[in-house]
C-alpha cells in the first residue's frame, strides 16, 4: 500500500516521499479500518521541518486523524462491519494516510453514517481543540464577545462556528479580501481584514473601549502582543499556537494591572482523558446535525499533499486540509 513519510527534516513539501508499507495485520484489540480521507494542519506543517514540540524519529508519517469505515473488529468491540470512524493517531504517531490502517478501539469515535469523509476527517484537531479552548479553558458564556484571528484558518473556522453556536458575538480578524468573505459565510458578526484595518483600533471602538472577554489567537507574536490591548476585566487571552512564527510574552504588570487572564492550550491531556475526548466528540457531533457547525475544507487527491503543504505554509489554504486515502485493492 502506498503512503507518504517524511524522510528528512526540511521544506515539507520537498521532504515527503511516497513509500510502500506492508498491509497492516491487526492484534487481538485492535480494528482493521479501510481510510477514507486524512485531516492535515499547521502542526504537520512544523512537524515536516523539525520544528513542532512533538520530534518523531525519522522516517514519520503525518496527519493525525482519519475518517474510516470498519472492515473487522474484534468480537464484543461494539463495532460493525461498514460503521463509519473517526480514527486517531496513536501516541507515537503512524501512518493515517494509506488504503488500510490497524487501530486500537481507544482511537475510535463513532460518526453518523452519512456525514462526508471530508467533514469527519477534521472533527477532532480543529474542532475539539477549539472547543476545549473556548469552553474548558476560556470558560466562554453566551453573549460575550470573542475575537478569533486567523478565523479562516483550519482551527480558527472551527473557533468561529463553535462561538456562534454557543451564542457568542463573533470578531473574526483575517488577511485580505477573499478571506474576509470567507469569514461572513462562516457566521462571524465583525469581520476585520488586517491587511487594511487595525484591529486593536476597529475593535477599541466597537467595545467603546471596554475591549472583549475571549481572544482566540492561534498566530502568536505580534497578534499576541497587540490582543493584550483589547482585553475586557476578566478577559480570557488563548494561547493556541504560534503560526506567525514568534513565541511571544506577556509581561506580568500588564496582566495584573488590566486585569486579564493569559490561558494556555493545549490538547494533549484533554486527547488522553477517553471519556472527556469522547464528551466533547459527542457535543460536536450533535452541533453538525443541528447545523450549527460545517467544516471548511480544502480537499486534495493522495498524490497532492505536497502541493496540500505547499499552500499550508504559503496560508492560502481556506479551512483545514484533507487529503483522500489512495485507492488500492485488497491482495
Ligand atoms: N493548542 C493546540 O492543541 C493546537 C492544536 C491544533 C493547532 N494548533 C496550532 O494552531 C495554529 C494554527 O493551526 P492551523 O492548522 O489552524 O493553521 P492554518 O490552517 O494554516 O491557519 C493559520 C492561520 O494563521 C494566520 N497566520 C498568520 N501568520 C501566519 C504565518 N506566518 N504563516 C501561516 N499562517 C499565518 C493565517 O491567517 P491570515 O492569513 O488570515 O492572517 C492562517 O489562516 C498552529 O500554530 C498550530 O500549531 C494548536
Amino acid at each position: 500500500m502506498r503512503t507518504w513519510h517524511v524522510t528528512e527534516l526540511g521544506d515539507p513539501p520537498s521532504v515527503i516521499r511516497q513509500v510502500e508499507i506492508p498491509e497492516p495485520v491487526p492484534a487481538e484489540d485492535e480494528a482493521l479500518l479501510e481510510v477514507e480521507a486524512t485531516g492535515f494542519g499547521f502542526p504537520d506543517y512544523l512537524m515536516a521541518q523539525g520544528l513542532y514540540h512533538d520530534k518523531p524519529e525519522l522516517p514519520f508519517a503525518i496527519g493525525g486523524e482519519t475518517s474510516a469505515r470498519v472492515l473487522r473488529a474484534p468480537s464484543g468491540s461494539g463495532l460493525r462491519e461498514g460503521q463509519r470512524v473517526l480514527a486517531l493517531a496513536g501516541r507515537k504517531g503512524g501512518t493515517m494516510l494509506t488504503a488500510r490502517v490497524a487501530a486500537t478501539l481507544d482511537r475510535l469515535l463513532p460518526v453518523p453514517g452519512d456525514m462526508p469523509a471530508e467533514h469527519v476527517a477534521v472533527l477532532f484537531a480543529a474542532y475539539q481543540t477549539s472547543y476545549v479552548g473556548l469552553v474548558r479553558r476560556g470558560r466562554l458564556r453566551a453573549g460575550e464577545t470573542v475575537v478569533v484571528h486567523g478565523a479562516t484558518g483550519g482551527v480558527g473556522m472551527a473557533a468561529v462556528q463553535i462561538a456562534k453556536a454557543l451564542g457568542a458575538r463573533v470578531i473574526a480578524v483575517v488577511g485580505g479580501p477573499q478571506k474576509a468573505a470567507v469569514a461572513h459565510e462562516l457566521g462571524a458578526d465583525v469581520v476585520i481584514d488586517h491587511h487594511a484595518e487595525d484591529f486593536v483600533a476597529v475593535i477599541k471602538e466597537l467595545t467603546g473601549g471596554r475591549g472583549v472577554d475571549v481572544v482566540y489567537d492561534p498566530v502568536g507574536g505580534d497578534v499576541f502582543d497587540r490582543s493584550r490591548r483589547i482585553m475586557a476585566v476578566e478577559g480570557r487571552l488563548l494561547i493556541i499556537g504560534f503560526a506567525g512564527g514568534t513565541i511571544p510574552s506577556a509581561p506580568a504588570n500588564h496582566v495584573l494591572l488590566k486585569n486579564y487572564d493569559v490561558v494556555g492550550v493545549r490538547m494533549r491531556p484533554f486527547r488522553e482523558d477517553a471519556a472527556y475526548r469522547r464528551h466533547v466528540h459527542d457535543t460536536l457531533v450533535g452541533m453538525y446535525q443541528d447545523g450549527a457547525i460545517r467544516p471548511l475544507v480544502t480537499t486534495y487527491a493522495f498524490d497532492d499533499l505536497p502541493e496540500a503543504l505547499r499552500l499550508i505554509g504559503e496560508r492560502k489554504v481556506l479551512g483545514r486540509v484533507v487529503v483522500r486515502a489512495p485507492e488500492e485493492p485488497t491482495a
